[in-house]
């Protein structure tokens, strides 16, 4: 008796032994790596990336996390595009905007159609977006998010003690400005880096010449739009914002001036959403410790910036079935939530509940649905999403150089932004 039970619980445990070995060697056949590069490395940001590996290990993957630092993303594209040359691509990019159809070109991109056919993408996501993670009519390119750039933050306390409510236009920013800088505290926190000084130039661009403008110059490159009365109120308005920022903002990164607004050392930014991740992750409350309000005269425009991981051909049979299995999660419900809770932005998957999410994600996700109806939905320039690179690439150059010189003037600059808009 002993002995036949001895051997049934043998047999039985070493039936279980197979099938646990089973099941392992199975795991280790299906589980790939994943190595994803991108430039999420702020407080909210890195939070939005530990849920995108917390998503991948969960699957059974590994992830390999390649962070490049950098707001905006110019050191990670640098980088991307060496390892890209010597043969070693990623399995996943942040790549976003006409950058996408670059990167196919190349012939690198891998084609997505077996994951987002069979997942439905094209009725999942609004159409101008599916196109541009097209190629030829092939999807290579995951969404996780729609960021919205028009914003400005903008510290409570700090504004009720000037006594001051947000601005609606330029003219009540520069009186609230005013206020700020009476009650001693820098009105504007900015970061003087290429990106940063576009962000707030084509704030000012859709705030004072309104969504037709800012499409016919910016997007459209039109040279007469380009070089016009608007373009000059335009650039003089941009280049009063300076006097309202401190000396140290040269070369300072977004977060840190994020930073200055939440400690209440500045009482606004001009700033995408990816903000408000930081003011979330510092324990913040959107509507008691800060407000998010449209930048100046942009109430009925969204300037939109679409996060989207670009996948590339790799070798690895298992490593590419863990990119389908990225694919896939990044467009899941699940993920959208969760990222976008972290990240500051919204879900690019359409009729996703709403309810998780804070006034400012609400009022976001609103504005992009109606503003989509009014023809007053753009795409960011200075986030890669409207012109090609090299284009985007010499507009921020003569931007910035008059943000930054004294001697550049209005007249100049216009002539300048109609040959930047040459570059190709
Ligand atoms: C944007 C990017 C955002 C955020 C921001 C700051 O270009 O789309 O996801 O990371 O840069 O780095």
């Amino acid at each position: 008796m002993n002995k036949t039970m001895t051997l049934r619980s043998t047999l039985r445990l070493s039936a279980l032994t197979l099938a646990a070995s089973a099941a392992l060697l199975t795991g280790v056949a299906r589980a790939g790596e994943v190595e994803v590069l991108h430039w999420w490395t702020s407080g909210g940001e890195a939070k939005a990336a530990q849920a995108l590996a917390a998503t991948m290990k969960a699957k059974g993957h590994t992830w390999k996390d390649f962070a490049v630092a950098g707001g905006g993303g110019d050191s990670a594209m640098t980088v991307l595009k060496s390892r890209v040359v010597s043969g070693n691509p990623p399995a996943a990019a942040q790549i976003k905007g006409p950058s996408i159809q670059e990167w196919a070109r190349e012939g690198v991109l891998t084609n997505l159609d077996d994951v987002a056919g069979p997942e439905h993408w094209d009725q999942l996501l609004p159409p101008q977006i599916a196109a541009g993670l097209k190629y030829k009519g092939h999807y290579v390119a995951a969404p996780v998010n729609v960021h919205r750039v028009n914003w400005l933050w903008v510290n409570t306390a700090v504004f009720k003690k000037a006594g001051i409510k947000p601005p609606t236009s330029w003219a009540e920013f520069f009186t609230a400005a005013e206020a700020l800088k009476k009650a001693g505290v820098i009105p504007l926190a900015h970061g003087g880096q290429s990106w940063q000084d576009f962000t707030t130039f084509e704030d000012v661009a859709l705030g004072v010449g309104g969504a037709a403008f800012y499409k016919k110059a910016l997007v459209q490159l039109d040279p007469t739009a380009l070089k016009s009365d608007t373009m000059k109120e335009v650039l003089t308005t941009f280049k009063k914002i300076k006097g309202y920022t401190d000396k140290n903002a040269p070369g300072r990164d977004w977060n840190l001036a994020t930073a200055m607004v939440i400690r209440g050392e500045a009482g606004m930014q001009l700033m995408g959403d990816w903000a408000k991740g930081e003011f979330l992750a510092a324990g913040k409350t959107p509507g008691k410790d800060f407000e998010c309000v449209a930048s100046p005269g942009s109430a009925k425009d969204f300037s939109y910036n679409v996060d989207s991981l670009a996948m590339f051909q790799l070798k690895n049979a298992a490593n590419a079935k863990a990119q389908r299995d990225l694919a896939s999660a990044l467009m899941s419900p699940d993920f959208q939530e969760l990222f976008n809770l972290n990240k500051g932005s919204i879900p690019v998957r359409l009729n996703m509940n709403m309810d998780k999410f804070d006034a400012c994600a609400k009022q976001s996700s609103k504005d992009f649905v109606e503003s989509s109806k009014g023809g007053t939905l753009v795409p960011s320039i200075a986030h890669g999403m409207a012109v090609p690179s090299a284009v985007e690439g010499a507009m921020k150059d003569v931007v910035s150089q008059f943000w930054n010189s004294d001697k550049a003037t209005v007249e100049d600059t216009m002539t300048k932004l109609v040959a930047a808009a040459k570059a190709q």
